[in-house]
């Protein structure tokens, strides 16, 4: 009782002090109780300010070198040599309630928390916690000290697929990404719009309106709006380019292609799409008849996903009026000229060297006076920041498109408004390889989904025992089939490309969706066998946790805090799936010596307080990754 009760004098005094830093919440994150500890101590030891110290105690990358270090050349202190000082300071360090007598390494000192105490402060704190656990609502305000001042607010613009074309990997990407970060501000804070800006304008959307009225059917459309948008898009398109191929053989044979071009598909949908762009209410209505039956359906493919958006935005909603302002201030700004009736800007101009020349040459307004992607996505992006008065604001999109973004960047920095780019961003992210269905390599979000939740039932099938335990296996399977598409995608950095592989992701073996699955589940199941009811649980004595296999889990559970905060900065979904495989492997490895039924009463109850924290952290984990965790499987 002692130690635990110096330990809240201690902590009540550090609380105190929290003001000196910022981003320190120990209440929230018991790790940071335990940074100004050591940087006050540390500051007595080293006559550095403890404000020094606080930002450069680092995380470790495994348990073995710690819980926290000091790189001590990261002092910069001259004269002697970081590794002298090291263990004159580590030996020089008082004892201390919080750790252990620390160790150098080198150039390094290693703190070690002591178990106990660590203990008596981790666990309870997620017991409390449970599914708010690892969250911080603080760091997601314009000002921490004052909730008044409000939330900041985080535009986060992702999956953004084209009407009546496939939903390739890009989208794919952008949609898992893109969810994870927008979860990702949410546990910390943040104000999340969700925005979905649909590819649903440009000459395209008048060639597809044309083959509706060529080949469309409305009970067709109403039943399946994507393929049947899809179909009439192929069809058309392969109509075009015969078309083309036409004009061209009669042009080389010196004969007379005019009454095809000026008569054709092409000329056709280009004034279809000019009508719609002059409002015609016919050719509006019957586009957004489009665009409305393709959101339903996509909104159940999200839905699967664990995904929903505020706004479905488009690139067809974009006023003619904002994108006017912005070629204005383009041109006033003297970056806009003339190229064969159309207006360009030519970056090599304006920028100079070679990132001007990288840039290249953009258009922004079309001979016959039509808008294009680059205009559109300038005039929304004054839209965006008028509408949401976003702090930030995030475009999840693939590499691919990197120019056009840069592109687009440099045109907000050229016409001066830096204030803006400053608060504006890309989050790019590699291809993904060899993306195919059974049924072919077009692809639809829908028929991956099914594809991956078909494998995963006939590898759920392989255990008889298990698979007749399951109780409803089909959604048991589809969510299985998602998990291992979503962890394979957030496994590596998003920069990486990945080759999509259904027999590793659907694996039990390994870093995989399934793993995880199964290490939750399992957790699950331990509440089921032991049958103690939560208020004996939460009243349990802790300092019955002492095998090395219980205090590691513990201290992994410490770090569930300060790796979302890291995650804010490296918006890497891969950091948050790297730790939670760290922390189901302790877990799973932790059953045969941490036993719970057959343990006596009270150590039986202990336990299963640091598996029901243990549950929290891999539950709230993965729904912060998108997931949806399964009890059984
Ligand atoms: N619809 C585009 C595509 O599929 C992606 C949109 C990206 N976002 C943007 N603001 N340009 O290629």
């Amino acid at each position: 009782a002692t130690a635990t009760d110096s330990l809240r004098t201690q902590l009540h005094k550090l609380h105190v002090q929290q003001n000196y830093v910022p981003e320190c919440y120990p209440s929230l994150n018991p790790v940071d109780g335990y940074r100004i500890h050591l940087a006050n101590t540390l500051s007595d030891v080293t006559g550095v300010d403890a404000k020094t110290i606080y930002p450069l105690l680092q995380r470790t990358a495994t348990l073995d070198k710690g819980d926290l270090l000091l790189p001590v050349p990261a002092l910069r202190i001259k004269g002697e040599k970081p590794d002298v000082l090291a263990s004159r300071w580590a030996d020089e360090f008082p004892q201390s309630l919080l750790v252990s007598k620390p160790v150098a390494d080198g150039p390094f000192i290693r703190f070690f928390f002591e178990p106990a105490v660590l203990v008596e402060q981790v666990i309870p704190a997620v017991l409390h916690n449970h599914s708010g656990w690892g969250n911080n609502p603080l760091l997601g305000l314009k000002d921490p000290y004052n909730a008044l001042k409000g939330q900041k607010r985080i535009v986060i613009e992702f999956s953004s697929p084209n009407i009546a074309k496939p939903f390739h990997q890009g989208h794919l990407r952008s949609t898992i990404i893109g969810g994870f970060l927008a979860n990702l501000h949410e546990a910390a804070g943040w104000d999340v719009v969700r925005l979905n800006y649909l590819g649903d304008w440009g000459k395209q959307y008048g060639l597809l309106a044309l083959g509706f009225k060529m080949f469309g059917d409305d009970k067709a459309l109403e039943e399946d709006p994507i393929q049947h948008l899809y179909q009439i898009y192929v069809k058309i398109n392969s109509l075009l380019t015969d078309e083309r191929k036409e004009i061209e053989r009669l042009e080389t044979a010196g004969k007379d292609g005019s009454k095809l071009r000026t008569e054709g598909l092409d000329e056709q949908a280009r004034q279809y799409f000019k009508a719609m762009c002059d409002n015609d209410p016919e050719a509006i209505s019957m586009w957004r008849k489009f665009r409305n039956l393709s959101i339903e359906r996509y909104k159940k493919s999200y839905a699967r996903l664990n995904i929903r958006f505020d706004d479905y935005a488009g690139e067809s909603l974009v006023k003619e009026e904002s994108m006017k302002t912005a070629e204005k201030q383009l041109e006033r700004n003297g970056l806009t000229e003339e190229s064969k009736g159309a207006t360009i800007v030519d970056f090599s101009k304006h920028v100079p060297g070679k990132p001007g020349k990288a840039l290249g040459k953009a258009l922004t307004r079309k001979s016959d006076g039509t808008s294009l992607y680059l205009t559109r996505d300038l005039g929304a992006m004054f839209e965006r920041n008028a509408h949401y008065k976003f702090d930030q604001m995030i475009y999840v999109v693939a590499t691919d498109q990197e120019l056009h973004l840069r592109q687009l960047f440099k045109l907000v920095e050229l016409v001066g408004n830096e204030e803006l780019r400053s608060r504006i961003s890309h989050v790019s992210f590699g291809l993904v390889l060899g993306m195919s269905t059974r049924r072919g390599t077009v692809v639809f979000l829908d028929d991956v989904l099914r594809d991956v939740g078909e494998k995963m039932h006939e590898v759920m099938r392989k255990n008889e025992t298990k698979y007749a335990r399951v109780v409803d296996p089909e959604r048991t399977a589809d969510i299985l089939g998602i998990s291992s598409v979503m962890v394979q995608d957030m496994s590596g950095k998003r920069i990486n490309n990945y080759r999509f592989n259904m027999d590793t992701m659907t694996s039990f073996e390994g870093d995989t969706g399934p793993y995880l699955q199964y290490s939750h589940a399992r957790l699950c199941s331990i509440f089921l066998k032991a049958d103690v009811p939560i208020s004996e649980i939460e009243s349990a004595n802790l300092s019955l946790l002492v095998e090395p296999h219980a205090i590691n889990i513990v201290r992994l559970i410490a770090q569930f805090p300060d790796t979302i905060q890291n995650t804010l900065k490296t918006l890497e979904p891969t950091t948050v799936l790297t730790y939670l495989f760290r922390l189901t492997h302790a877990i799973n490895s932790s059953y045969d010596v941490l036993q719970v039924v057959g343990s006596e009463r009270e150590l039986m109850k202990s336990r299963l307080a640091l598996y029901t924290a243990a549950r929290s952290v891999v539950n709230n984990g993965m729904r912060l990754l998108g997931l949806t965790p399964v009890d059984r499987m």
